[in-house]
């Protein structure tokens, strides 16, 4: 385990690594207003893991840089839109300051026990949610690809795009740490739940399925949006994903492409997606359903630890890791498919569900204790699943990301639902 949590914090360092090879500028500029200069997520990475595994969380005891600068990479502190103009370290600066940390937190790892390793898969989590926030300031970025096109997946296949069933009956939602020891707070604990009987696309919706939300007027039609997505279409001015162009292409990291057909859509909010499936004559799945429909096996009547069963993740059965700078053709993964036969789950695109973020019953804050806690409540709608840039270990049937439902920087796509079997 101790090897396990020392491979897992080299993998994203490894991540934040590749996405910060660029000269200063790139590093300093502000690419978008909704994101951070990289500068600054870069040496946020190494103040949290100073803080939380160099200080056991306690705030008041000295770091490895000053408390004035520390301050400038309290997220809650400096909204992202401000953090240009703060005297932030250097691209240089925070490269040492990130060495200097992981190497003492080496050093550390060695002399903790079994028990105590929580901490160390939680800060590797979040630096590779960082990766995923860097890969997001990517993609918003213009000027000249300095990611490349990304790394080949595994073709599709012709999949039928029909619903399969998951009949009523109770199950087991969220996971416990003795189960499940790198689980976040919000994912636990376990408990049964008993859901009606419903059914749920096979695989996410698609570009070409999207294509034909746009050619049927979706976006003019205010009959399938709810009152608040109309209005925010409405000011947004919204007319199709993010990133693409009237003319039927995308950009993605600074390649101007054809919209490829199959893939999943991805980088539409959650008002756009509550519009599709109206227009689809469906809805999107609580975040209950889409836990069901991804883990449970009902055979056996317990949990799998991924929708296709508890081996280890491979690169065959799920697009994860970020490599590939996009979601796999739907269809290309038929060995990852769930034990209800529903297929890209995990990895590709994270799925908008219906659902708004509230604590299970039982929820205990963990040590990060600002993680969940103060995003609980009906401002934020929860996705489920990971998309292609979420690290192996930052995802898990159970994991649960929540953003405002007019986010669409983020790789949001979605899948249907239906009531009844
Ligand atoms: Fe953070």
């Amino acid at each position: 385990m101790h090897e396990t949590a020392a491979r897992g914090l080299e993998a994203s360092r490894a991540r934040t690594t590749r996405l910060t090879e660029l000269d200063d500028v790139e590093l300093t500029t502000q690419h978008s207003a909704l994101m951070s200069p990289l500068v600054w997520d870069l040496a946020h990475i190494g103040q949290q893991e100073d803080l939380w595994l160099l200080r056991g969380g306690d705030r008041s005891a000295q770091g490895l840089i000053s408390a004035n600068v520390e301050r400038l990479y309290d997220a809650f502190e400096h909204p992202r839109a401000t953090r240009v103009d703060l005297p932030l370290l250097t691209p240089r600066e925070a490269r040492s300051y990130l060495a200097d940390v992981r190497g003492r937190v080496l050093d550390v790892l060695e002399r903790t026990d079994e028990q105590e390793l929580f901490p160390f898969t939680m800060v590797e989590q979040h630096e590779q949610q960082h990766v995923e926030t860097m890969l997001a300031t990517h993609q918003l970025r213009d000027g000249a690809p300095v990611l490349g096109a990304g790394t080949p997946l595994p073709p599709g296949r012709p999949v039928p795009a029909d619903a399969v069933t998951v009949p009523a009956g109770p199950f087991v939602l969220g996971v416990d740490g003795a189960d499940a020891p790198g689980s976040l707070d919000n994912e636990r604990p376990a408990h049964v739940v008993d859901l009606p009987g419903f059914r749920i696309g096979r695989v996410p919706v698609s570009n070409a399925d999207w294509q034909g939300f746009i050619d049927a007027g979706g976006y003019d039609e205010p009959r399938w949006w709810s009152a608040e997505g109309w209005e925010h279409r409405t000011d947004a001015g919204l007319e199709r994903p993010l990133f693409w162009s009237a003319d039927g292409s995308r950009r993605r990291f600074g390649i101007v492409e054809e919209v490829p057909p199959d893939e999943p859509v991805q980088h539409v909010c959650f008002h756009e997606a509550e519009a599709y499936a109206a227009w689809a004559g469906a809805r999107l799945p609580t975040e209950q359903e889409w836990e069901k429909a991804c883990a449970w096996d009902p055979e056996a009547g317990r949990r799998r630890r991924w929708p296709w069963g508890d081996s280890e993740w491979t690169p065959a059965l799920a697009n994860l890791g970020g490599d590939a700078l996009r979601p796999a053709p739907i269809g290309g993964y038929p060995a990852g498919a769930s034990a209800y036969g529903v297929e890209q789950t995990i990895g590709d695109v994270w799925e908008w569900t219906s659902s708004t973020f509230e604590p299970w019953p039982g929820f205990e804050p963990m040590l990060y204790a600002d993680y969940s806690a103060p995003f609980f409540g009906a401002e934020h709608r929860v996705l489920r699943g990971g998309s292609w840039a979420v690290g192996e270990g930052a995802v898990r049937p159970s994991f649960r990301n929540w953003d405002l439902p007019i986010r669409r920087q983020i790789f949001s796509g979605l899948r249907l639902a239906w009531d009844g079997v």
